[in-house]
């Protein structure tokens, strides 16, 4: 997005690594509360069509407790989900500035669907209001025509109700759906050449989208149990049937949705370019593993002896895993950000240094890239791991674009050398990296 980016300055590394610091904030609250919403809508949608055709009360009722839960009033929607998801796309975009991808316009997208979804589904929360005032007048209304006429409007606007759930529900999640997108291109920048169609679609934002459901269900069973049974004493004036209802979905999503994850999380690590691995990523990832097999424990004692006194614990224990899955993916992040930052921030000092009249002082380097990325593997005139540049260099001469593809994914070339991996960078880095060694090994 031009103008996004046009907004924003290159920064230093320190500003870079606040940022980083402030999206791992932003997503700890925005995912657990944007996945309960997402979740305790379509249940609540199902249980209100299911309610409505087989005349069930109950199922009625606990679609109208569902939705509840979330938007408990109106600010939580617009400070946990709205402002969030604009956040986000400004600090991605100082993070991604200059970085020429199409994850900008993913983002904006997620954030014009998700805000309107949103707010259609508070507009279907707020018909649950309507209709329990309608059905406590309808009886005491003596007047036939009037009782019509009440009866005509209170049908369109439960017709109007139905509709904005669904909505709601759709533009939410395509709108989710694409910030899923942004997240996996910036785990994945062998996305980067792809056409968007072909990401929206890739395995790997399919794969994330599992986790972030699966994470979801089990917040949101937790969620429910813990805001009925345990917070503040519980709600004591809950009818059994109800009750049941209640219980036992909360335990079956909380119970599926955990056990869905650690699969998810592994296949994940193991797609995940190991560039951007780092002890971080392990000790979270380890953390949630012990978290969610106390879990087990603790959901297969409360089915066995039919009882949710541990509604408390479980809710914390839920608490602890997502944040972990979240800091771990953050982490990831910010290790695939992290060469694009010593970009940024050499743009930032030689910006810092026209404005205060040294020009030339400092231009954006490949020699920094070499440094953090390839110096670990190559020099030019000795063998490392890999081969000395002077000696593989000459047939790159007057071909820089194949080098820079070789560095952007380099192919299995010399028997006498492992392959080399994946440095992970972006193609402008890899252009500044490839125009760095060239030079310096001409010289
Ligand atoms: C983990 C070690 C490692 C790192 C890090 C690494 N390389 Fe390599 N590189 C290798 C190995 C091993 C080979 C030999 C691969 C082969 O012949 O199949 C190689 C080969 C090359 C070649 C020669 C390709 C050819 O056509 O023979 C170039 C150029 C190169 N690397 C550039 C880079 C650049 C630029 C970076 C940093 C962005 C980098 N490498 C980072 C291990 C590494």
């Amino acid at each position: 997005m031009e103008f996004l980016d046009n907004l924003v300055l290159p920064q230093s590394l320190e500003h870079i690594r606040l940022i980083n610091y402030l999206l791992i904030l932003i997503f700890l609250l925005f995912i657990p509360y944007i996945g309960v919403l997402l979740v305790t809508s379509v249940l609540s949608v199902i249980y209100r069509s299911k309610g409505r055709r087989e005349g069930n009360e109950n199922f009625t009722e606990f679609s109208a407790a569902l939705i509840r839960v979330p938007t408990l009033n109106k600010s939580i929607g617009v400070i946990l989900g709205i402002i969030p998801l604009l956040t986000i796309t400004l600090m991605i975009a100082q993070i991604l500035h200059r970085a020429n991808t199409f994850i900008l316009e993913f983002l904006l997208v997620a954030f014009l669907l998700g805000s309107i979804g949103i707010i259609l589904i508070y507009t279907y929360r707020y018909s649950f209001d309507f209709e329990g005032i309608y059905n406590r007048i309808t009886p005491q209304i003596g007047d036939k025509d009037l009782l019509e006429e009440l009866k005509r409007t209170s049908g369109g606007s439960t017709r109007l109700a139905a509709k904005s759930g669904l909505w709601g529900i759709g533009l939410l999640f395509f709108g989710l759906w694409f910030l899923l997108s942004a997240v996996t291109m910036i785990l994945h920048p062998s996305l980067w050449e792809k056409d968007a169609i072909f990401v929206l679609f890739d395995w790997r934002v399919i794969l994330y989208a599992f986790q972030f459901l699966a994470l979801s269900c089990a917040i949101t069973g937790a969620f429910i149990l813990f805001s009925y049974y345990y917070w503040e004493g519980g709600i004591t004036n809950i009818k059994e049937e109800f009750s049941d209802t209640l219980k036992r979905v909360s335990i079956h999503l909380t119970f599926w949705g955990a056990l869905a994850l650690p699969g998810i999380m592994l296949i994940s690590l193991l797609a995940l370019n190991p560039r951007f691995l780092s002890g971080g990523i392990f000790t979270f990832s380890t953390i949630a593993l012990i978290l969610l097999f106390v879990l087990y424990n603790l959901v297969y004692a409360m089915v066995k002896n039919r009882n949710i006194k541990f509604s408390g614990p479980l809710f914390f224990l839920v608490i602890f895993i997502a944040l972990s899955v979240i800091i771990k993916d953050q982490i990831a992040m910010g290790n695939a950000t992290a060469p694009h930052a010593v970009v940024l921030n050499a743009e930032f000092e030689s910006y810092l240094a026209e404005l205060i009249g040294e020009r030339g002082v400092a231009e954006v380097s490949g020699k920094e890239i070499y440094d953090v990325r390839c110096a670990s593997c190559h020099t030019f005139d000795q063998r490392l791991v890999g081969p000395a540049f002077n000696n593989v260099l000459t047939k790159y001469e007057g071909n820089m674009e194949q080098l820079v593809s070789f560095i952007l994914n380099p192919a299995k070339i010399d028997p006498q050398f492992p392959p080399m991996p994946n440095p992970g960078l972006r193609p402008n880095e890899a252009r500044g990296v490839a125009e760095f060694i060239m030079e310096t090994y001409k010289k």
